[in-house]
Order: structure tokens, then C-alpha cells, then sequence
């Protein structure tokens, strides 16, 4: 069964790496999803969006909360006409002869981009549908096309423009683009998009997480307008020679060979190559740029240009390696001094919705001495690696494939790669990101294994410069060390696992003479380690949730880690900041929020913060 399983996937997997580029919009073949009849083909994703000619949609949008799918099925639950749903939008009080029993004119509204969760107490802790609604005024520019993106949706959205449904998107942390030239008019246009964000046992994530569901338009959403022909994504990186500079540029809407050029001006290099008649163009320029390094993290103006349309861009050149257990970085041993990052805001403790809540975060990263950021458990906001990159900190990056997943259900898995392929897409040209990671903690079947090295094949194929790893688990051995047996780790760069020693697993004192093996010459990677207390919380080192506790947690695994782990390459505590859970449920304590951060959701630095700033200084020092 699990062979005719494994090569299902790897059939599956080469239909989809030929449909790589192929949006996320449900443009899958029929095998995979079905689609909405009269959908338009959503178009592949059009990376680098601050770049092009962009006009926002974010503000204050109308809502409508339809927790029995009302605005979209008839009483036998079937789904109505699209004009007797709420994406027609249509109003009661344009014809009171007419029974309309909606009018979003009426409602209320939220902030997009946006969480619905924190935005009205009555939808802290809704899941399930909620319509949104804008409207704007627009002028069609004469021979340009013309794109809606949405940056994220959670969970599940059905996107209609003028009363037309035009694309469902599933995953709640990757961008979507649908092209909409020919569906956008002159003058007043309606955009209504039906979010749902209930937890769905074979979604990505599965309905079981650590983390708070924020439902809605999570991401800012904007009008994109391209010439006919445009560079749609490209990839721009650093040979291991450290000698050249190559990649390729795809374009979109070309039916024939178009010149491109990219140029590199500081860099003294320019250089044009042909794209063939599907717009596919690669490049190999000899170059010895200064290398990118969270002590330098140096970027360089990029621009690719072809036809009417041009491109720039800010990249960085490096080269992330192993070499035994060593991670390598631009050939010289490092150790990654990080920590994990849930992607919510400070103080409002929301999803985040500006760059600038991201320097937050980041910064209090800086503070603690990292060079090195695991943006759990999915996809951050572009910004986030961005500036992280502008910042100098290395990033992992990881799509949601979390904990009991569905491993056996094809949609799972073309879900799962979608994300995967998405999230590759979006960053690849981001010098910063070091690791893609493929899950966390998730838990050993043989269908997992071939539904994870699936996915990393996967990833190795979209892109051969970085490492590429998940989070897994550790395992007590029969004679009582400790290790780590995954048959994944055969697949992985790095020993990647979540320990919690001295909270899930025993007491702190646990620490003191734990011996830990490995069953491989890589770096090991420390993904999570840590403990809960409430800021301010005070106490004996023994009892749950204190300071203290916490703080001689941190310690005595920060002397074992560093004392009988070898191998040891970086580590990534969990987590930055206390944020929202619903499995967080000590009335006092955590009220609903995972008190393992070291700041908490106010900014207030823990104990703990300290000893890891510590601890992370004196690495520096080496
Ligand atoms: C797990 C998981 C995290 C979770 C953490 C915890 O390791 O990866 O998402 O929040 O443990 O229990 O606090």
C-alpha cells in the first residue's frame, strides 16, 4: 500500500512540478480540486508586487457574518445561482419590492488587511464564513492587464468581481493573484470575496494547532496593472563558485522570443538573453559580488527589464551550505543564534498587519543577540523577511504541515506542495532565507514519510541553493540517552527537533546528566526548547509557570545543550513573544495565551530573555 502510495506522489508530483508555476487559484487539473464552473484561470504568481504598478485596496471593507453559509447556499444547502448569493451584492434598498435580505451597504466594516478575531469582540472566537465587500472606482488603462492580489487569506476564499465568481484560494499564509483584464470595468466595480477560515481536518494546517485561527483578509490586497507582456517571477542567485551569477526570469503573455535584460550597476553588469516563446529565460554572468552575512547584510540594486516592463529589485549573494555538522555560510562555520516568531502583533496581539509591527519583533530578535529567525509555523508576510534580511538575520521559513495531518489524501498533499511551491516562489530571491522547512512535529507512518520527502524533492527541485529541513521530535532510547530517529533526517540538511526538556519532558534537573546521540553526521538544530511562565509571575524554581522556573529551565538547558549535544549548530528557542492559543486555558495564568515567550505579549522581557541574551553574547565572542 505505502509503495503504491509513494508513487502516487511521485506521479502526482511530477504532474505538479510541470503545473509548478501554475497559480494557486484552483487552475489545478480536476484530479486535484474542484473548481468553481466559470471560474477564470487564475494566473501563476507575480512575485516582487511592491515593485509593480500597484494600487491598494486596502481600508475599511463591509462585512457580513454568515456562520450558516446563508449568502451562498439555498435551506437544502445547495449552492444558489451566483445572483441569488451574496456576491452579487445586491442591496434591499435599492427595490423594496424585491425580497433582498442582505444589503452590505448596511453593515459594518473591517480593516483590511486585518484579522476578524481582534477587531470586534463578537468575533474573537468565530470560525466559519464571513463575507467582505469592497467597492471602488476605476479607468481601465488602454492595452495593460490588469491583476487582483491578495497577499493572504485565512482560510478559504472565493473571490467574485461584479457579481462574477472568478477564483477560490485555499491556505491561509501564501499569495494569490487572479487576472481580471478582461472582468474589471470603467467606473464603479464590486469586489466581494467569501472568507472561511473552519478548521478542516484534511486542511493545511490540520484542525488541530497551537496557534490562534485568525480568520479574514490577513494580508493587504491590491490592483496590479502589467503591459501585456511582463516579467512575472525570476530567480537571482550566487554560484557556489562565488565566481558567477545566474538564474531566470519567467514572462508572462509572450508568444514569441523577447530580449531581457537584468543589470547589476554596482556590479558594473549588464546583460540581455532571450526568453523563448513561453517567456522562459536563464542567465549566467561572471560576477564576485560582496557577500550578504547578518554582519554585513549587503543588498544590491537588481533590475530586469524587457519590453515596457522593468523590475528592480534589492538581492543579496551568499552561499548556506553543511559540511559535516557544520552549517556553512559563505564558506565559514556558524552558529544560527535564533529564535522562533509567531507572525502576531505586538501589544495588540492580532495578526500583523504592518511592516512596522514587523521591526518590532525583529528588533527585540536583534536585542537578544540572534542572527537567526524561524518564522513558525508558516509563511510570514513579505516584509517580515524583508526587513529581516535588510536586518541581517538568517530566516527559516516553514508551510503549516503540522502535527496529524492527512497523509493520505491527495488534496492534502497538492495543498501542502501549492503552499510549498508559493512560498518558494515569493522568497527565493531573498539572500536571508537559509532553511525551507516542510513540518513540524509531526507524527512518524510511513505515509508521512513519503508525503514529506515528497515535498522535499519537491523543494530541492525548485531550488537547489538552500537547506532544506523540518521539525521533528526526539526520541528516549532504550538505554536512556537521547536522540533523534526519524527516517526523514536521510532527506534533511540538518538534525532539526523540538526538545522541551524540563517542561513536557520531566523537570529542569532532567537536563543534568541527559545524553544525547545522533544518527548522522549533520548539524544539529535545536527548533524549540523552552518554557512557560507568566511575566511577573514569582516563585520557587520548582513551580510551574514562575520566572524562576522558566529562567532555570532556560539555564539548565542552555548548559546541556552546549555541554552534550554535538553537533550543535543553532538554535531557536520557543518562542519570542507569549501569543494567542485556544489550548491555553489556565484562567490567571495564560487566558488564552502560550506563555512560553520570552517577552510577553506586552513587551515585558522575561528572566529567561536575559539568559539567553547572555548566552547568545558569550557565542559571539567565539
Ligand atoms: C510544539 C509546537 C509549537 C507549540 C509548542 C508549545 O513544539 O511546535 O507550535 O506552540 O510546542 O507547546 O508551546
Amino acid at each position: 500500500m505505502l509503495r503504491l502510495w509513494a508513487s502516487m506522489l511521485r506521479i502526482m508530483n511530477k504532474k505538479l512540478i510541470a503545473l509548478a508555476a501554475v497559480s494557486v487559484c484552483f487552475a489545478l487539473p480536476d484530479m486535484l480540486a474542484a473548481g468553481i464552473p466559470g471560474e477564470v484561470p487564475a494566473a501563476p504568481q507575480i512575485i516582487n508586487i511592491r515593485a509593480r504598478d500597484c494600487r491598494t485596496l486596502d481600508g475599511q471593507w463591509k462585512y457580513i457574518v454568515d456562520p450558516y453559509g446563508n449568502g451562498y447556499y439555498n435551506y437544502r444547502l445547495v449552492p444558489n445561482p451566483v445572483g441569488d448569493t451574496f456576491f452579487a451584492d445586491k442591496s434591499f434598498d435599492a427595490d423594496r419590492t424585491k425580497l433582498i435580505e442582505y444589503n452590505f451597504d448596511r453593515n459594518y466594516t473591517l480593516n483590511v488587511p486585518g484579522d476578524w478575531n481582534t477587531q470586534d469582540d463578537k468575533l474573537y472566537y468565530y470560525e466559519g464564513k464571513l463575507w467582505y465587500r469592497t467597492k471602488f472606482d476605476y479607468s481601465k488603462p488602454e492595452g495593460k492587464r490588469v491583476f487582483l492580489y491578495f497577499g493572504a487569506v485565512n482560510y478559504e476564499a472565493v473571490v467574485a468581481l461584479n457579481g462574477e465568481k472568478i477564483c477560490r484560494h485555499t491556505g491561509g499564509f501564501t499569495p494569490f493573484n487572479i487576472e481580471v483584464t478582461d472582468k474589471i470595468k470603467d467606473g464603479e466595480n464590486s469586489l466581494v470575496v467569501m472568507v472561511d477560515n473552519t478548521r478542516d481536518k484534511d486542511g493545511i494546517p490540520t484542525d488541530n494547532c497551537d496557534w490562534w485561527n485568525y480568520g479574514g483578509i490577513t494580508r493587504s490586497v491590491c490592483i496590479v496593472e502589467t503591459p501585456g507582456t511582463f516579467i512575472r517571477d525570476y530567480s537571482v542567485q550566487l554560484d557556489k563558485s562565488y565566481r558567477s551569477i545566474y538564474g531566470y526570469v519567467h514572462l508572462d503573455g509572450c508568444t514569441a522570443p523577447e530580449k531581457v535584460t537584468l543589470s547589476i550597476p554596482e556590479l558594473k553588469l549588464s546583460a540581455t538573453v532571450t526568453a523563448d516563446a513561453s517567456g522562459y529565460a536563464e542567465f549566467n554572468l561572471k560576477a564576485r559580488p560582496e557577500l550578504w552575512s547578518p554582519e554585513n547584510p549587503k543588498l544590491y540594486n537588481v533590475t530586469i527589464s524587457c519590453g515596457e516592463d522593468s523590475v528592480d529589485d534589492r538581492i543579496g549573494f551568499r552561499i548556506i551550505e553543511t559540511k559535516g555538522t557544520d552549517i556553512l555560510l559563505n564558506g565559514k562555520k556558524v552558529f544560527c543564534r535564533g529564535v522562533s516568531i509567531h507572525e502576531e502583533a505586538p501589544f495588540s496581539n492580532g495578526r500583523i498587519v504592518s511592516a512596522e509591527q514587523d521591526r518590532i519583533l525583529l528588533g527585540w530578535a536583534k536585542e537578544m543577540g540572534c542572527n537567526f529567525v524561524r518564522l513558525a509555523h508558516y509563511p510570514h508576510n513579505e516584509d517580515m523577511v524583508r526587513l529581516a534580511e535588510e536586518m541581517g538575520l538568517m530566516v527559516w521559513s516553514e508551510i503549516p504541515v503540522y502535527w496529524t495531518i492527512s497523509w493520505k489524501n491527495p488534496d492534502t498533499y497538492a495543498n501542502a506542495r501549492q503552499q510549498l511551491v508559493d512560498m518558494i516562489t515569493r522568497d527565493i530571491n531573498r539572500a536571508n532565507v537559509v532553511v525551507w522547512s516542510v513540518a513540524n512535529e509531526t507524527p512518524l507512518s510511513d505515509e508521512r514519510l513519503a508525503f514529506l520527502s515528497a515535498l522535499i524533492d519537491t523543494a530541492r527541485e525548485l531550488d537547489p541553493t538552500r537547506l532544506i529541513s523540518a521539525a521533528m521530535e526526539k526520541e528516549k532510547m532504550a538505554d536512556g540517552r537521547w536522540t533523534v530517529d526519524d527516517p526523514l533526517i536521510s532527506k534533511t540538511d540538518l538534525i532539526s527537533f523540538n526538545q522541551y526538556m524540563g517542561w513536557y519532558t520531566g523537570n529542569s534537573d532532567i537536563c543534568a546528566d541527559a545524553v544525547w546521540v545522533f544518527p548522522e553526521e549533520k548539524p544539529v538544530f535545536i527548533s524549540e526548547f523552552g518554557a512557560g511562565a507568566l511575566y511577573g509571575f514569582h516563585g520557587d524554581r520548582t513551580e510551574r509557570f514562575t520566572e524562576e522556573y522558566m529562567a532555570d529551565c532556560y539555564r539548565q538547558n542552555i548548559k546541556m545543550m552546549t555541554e552534550r549535544m554535538p553537533g550543535l549548530a543553532g538554535t531557536t528557542p520557543w518562542v519570542l513573544k507569549d501569543f494567542r492559543s485556544p489550548r491555553r486555558a489556565l484562567a490567571g495564568i495564560q487566558d488564552d495565551f502560550n506563555r512560553k515567550g520570552l517577552i510577553s505579549e506586552q513587551g515585558q522581557k522575561k528572566t529567561a530573555f536575559h539568559i539567553m541574551k547572555e548566552w547568545y553574547r558569550s557565542l559571539m565572542d567565539k
